[in-house]
């Protein structure tokens, strides 16, 4: 049977060498960009190709507002600053994410506290999300306290897996009942969609990514988006070390982040912005390929998105029955030089955040020993 997807991977890719899990293409006109933004000498974190490369983002996602910083942490960091994170306050996010998402709500002095996800989305679960909430707090002047530890929840992370939507409307609607912010982590979902409304404008902030693994790439960088003229103005002083405008004085009136993207990677972001629309069908082509490869096969499920979901198909994700098929079928895909990787080990059991509270995390433990990731970048 594995012999079989490996086959399969080989024909898809078209080579007999080693096919990575995720590599970027650079077709258009990156170079050219390159180049011009070297000869104008503005290669740090002011020039054109910044402005540019936010106005394209904000285009395409239908945020009024977009703020590019120098990767997605960066984003997520000053997003949950700007939701009024503080030092002991508690931010409820899914098991089931990178760890950028937990370290982010560390660098603020937060306490990161785990949510379920749903099996079918492998996001945020609004339905456990719901009755941790209802378990666990209570509101005091208007705002939400754990009960067990006296903190206030101030904000919660959905995250969407892969690309694949999570039930974002249902945890925005439980969140406003309980006056939660929402930061809505989308580093993995550039072009995916819920109910037809890009992912990361359903909450006050968004953010993104476009590591080099990412749907485009700036080599690093990420982007802020949101609809609030004001929490854009902040995100983009804090992440320019608050110097207040003066054509000489360096004046700088809080403690802030030197997090701006450089000009240099917006170039290389506005090329891949120029081929989003092309990478994303590739790589819907190329999940319909493997949907129907898995359709035949009783023993692999192929993950789909919902029906509300469109997914940007960022990396195809498939559940193999237990923990056991899934090494066998680690280790004999890698072993073939076809690369695939399981899904992330649950944030609870890292040792920073083992001590973490936890709500019930059924679907979450199921899912971290069944998923893996096939290849799946732009062919
Ligand atoms: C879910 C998630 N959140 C946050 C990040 C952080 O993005 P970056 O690597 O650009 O800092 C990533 C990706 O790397 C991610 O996958």
């Amino acid at each position: 049977m594995y012999q079989e997807i490996i086959k399969l991977i080989r024909k898809i890719y078209d080579t007999d060498n080693f096919i990575p899990l995720h590599e970027p293409r650079f077709r258009g006109n990156e170079k050219k960009y390159l180049n011009e933004c070297i000869d104008s000498t503005f290669v740090s974190s002011v020039g054109k190709f910044v402005d540019q490369f936010e106005t394209a983002v904000a285009k395409f996602t239908g945020a009024e507002y977009a703020i590019a910083t120098v990767n997605g942490t960066a984003a997520l960091h000053i997003g949950l600053l700007l939701a009024d994170v503080k030092p002991n306050d508690e931010v409820i996010t899914q098991p089931l994410t990178f760890v950028a998402t937990a370290n982010a709500i560390s660098y603020c002095g937060a306490h990161p506290v785990f949510v379920d996800v749903d099996k079918d989305t492998m996001g945020l679960s609004p339905e456990k999300l719901k009755a941790f909430l209802e378990k666990n707090t209570t509101i005091v002047n208007g705002k939400c306290v754990n009960t067990l530890t006296n903190r206030i929840i101030k904000a919660v992370v959905p995250m969407h897996t892969f690309g694949l939507p999570m039930r974002i409307e249902e945890v925005v609607e439980i969140c406003n009942n309980y006056n939660i912010t929402i930061v809505e982590d989308a580093a993995e979902s550039l072009g995916s969609y819920y109910n037809h409304k890009h992912t990361g404008t359903f909450g006050s902030i968004g953010t993104l990514s476009f590591n080099g693994n990412k749907t485009i790439t700036t080599g690093g960088g990420g982007m802020l988006i949101t609809n609030d003229k004001s929490i854009a103005e902040k995100a983009k002083y804090i992440t320019t070390t608050a110097k207040v405008p003066h054509s000489w004085e360096y004046h700088h009136d809080m403690t802030a982040y030197n997090y701006r993207l450089p000009n240099l990677n917006a170039a290389l972001g506005c090329a891949q912005m120029e081929s989003l629309p092309g990478f994303l069908e590739s790589k819907k082509n190329l999940a319909e390929k493997y949907n129907h490869f898995f359709k035949k096969n009783d023993a692999i499920e192929f993950i789909e998105p919902i029906s509300e979901g469109d997914s940007n198909f960022w990396l195809n994700a498939i559940r193999l029955s237990n923990l056991e098929v899934r090494n066998e079928f680690l280790k004999a895909t890698n072993e073939a030089g076809v690369m695939t990787r399981p899904i992330w080990k649950l944030m609870n059991s890292l040792p920073m955040y083992k001590s973490a509270q936890c709500g019930n995390l059924d679907n979450s433990e199921f899912l971290e020993n069944r998923i893996v990731n096939l290849p799946s970048s732009v062919i």
